[in-house]
């Protein structure tokens, strides 16, 4: 059962559940921190549903988020931009940048950021980064108008940037959020689909599938 899962399910509901599991990307969170607008939180948890991340943490300082995750689930304005995504996603908050990072690392995660600038002594295009090297991927997507902060820039293995070729200076954090979250779960499909285990290790004598077959799909 997912962790993030309701106690009571309708059969069609777990019917789903158990179809989209073996597709979810494990070890994989997207963090959104600082976020001004906290239905940019719920937008961002829709995509980590949809597209099949496993966590998403959010860096809250200013404690717009209640701790406990099933109070945050029924909170309003996550729940419907969420298009209640939020039920079916481990959410876990923290009050600063340097808590989470933290945290991460001693869990032996490795942080990237997001940033529609240069940043950082690794800075790459998001089609030229490999996701799938680090076994375990936190994913960062900076506030809305400041952008990320220096210090997860200082403490990410790169920071990665959509191509931008109009005259705005970035994508908002919905967009964002989905585009680098799509390319970064293709890639752990792709990867996990092949081997069992880190570093190409464990290889499948058989593929697995990396979209759902037609039958399984939503109507
Ligand atoms: C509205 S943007 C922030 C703009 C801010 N002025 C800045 O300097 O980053 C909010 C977040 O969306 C993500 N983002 C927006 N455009 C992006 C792009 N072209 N490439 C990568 N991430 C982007 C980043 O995580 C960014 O921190």
């Amino acid at each position: 059962m997912d962790e993030a899962a309701p106690q009571k399910t309708k059969p069609s509901v777990r019917k789903r559940a158990d179809a989209i599991r073996p597709f979810r990307c494990k070890n994989l969170i997207a963090v959104i921190e600082d976020p001004a607008d906290i239905r940019n939180i719920g937008t961002v948890i829709r995509n980590v549903n949809a597209l099949g991340v496993e966590k998403t943490y959010v860096v809250d300082p200013k404690g717009a988020l209640p701790d406990d995750w099933q109070d945050l689930r029924e909170k309003r304005s996550v729940f419907k931009t969420s298009a209640s995504a939020v039920k079916w996603t481990f959410v876990k908050r923290f009050d600063s940048t340097e808590a989470c990072l933290d945290h991460l690392e001693r869990n032996r995660f490795v942080s990237v950021v997001t940033s529609p600038h240069v940043k950082g002594k690794t800075s790459l295009f998001l089609h030229e980064a490999d996701f799938a090297a680090d076994t375990k991927l936190a994913v960062w997507f900076g506030n809305e108008s400041r952008g990320i902060s220096a210090l997860a820039v200082a403490r990410s293995a790169m920071c990665v940037a959509i191509p931008m070729f109009g005259m705005v200076e970035s994508l908002n954090l919905g967009t964002s959020s989905g585009i680098v979250l799509y390319e970064v779960t293709k890639q752990r499909r792709a990867y996990q689909s092949v081997y069992r285990l880190r570093k190409n290790r464990g290889k499948r004598a058989e593929p697995l599938p990396t979209v759902m077959p037609p039958d399984e799909r939503a109507e």
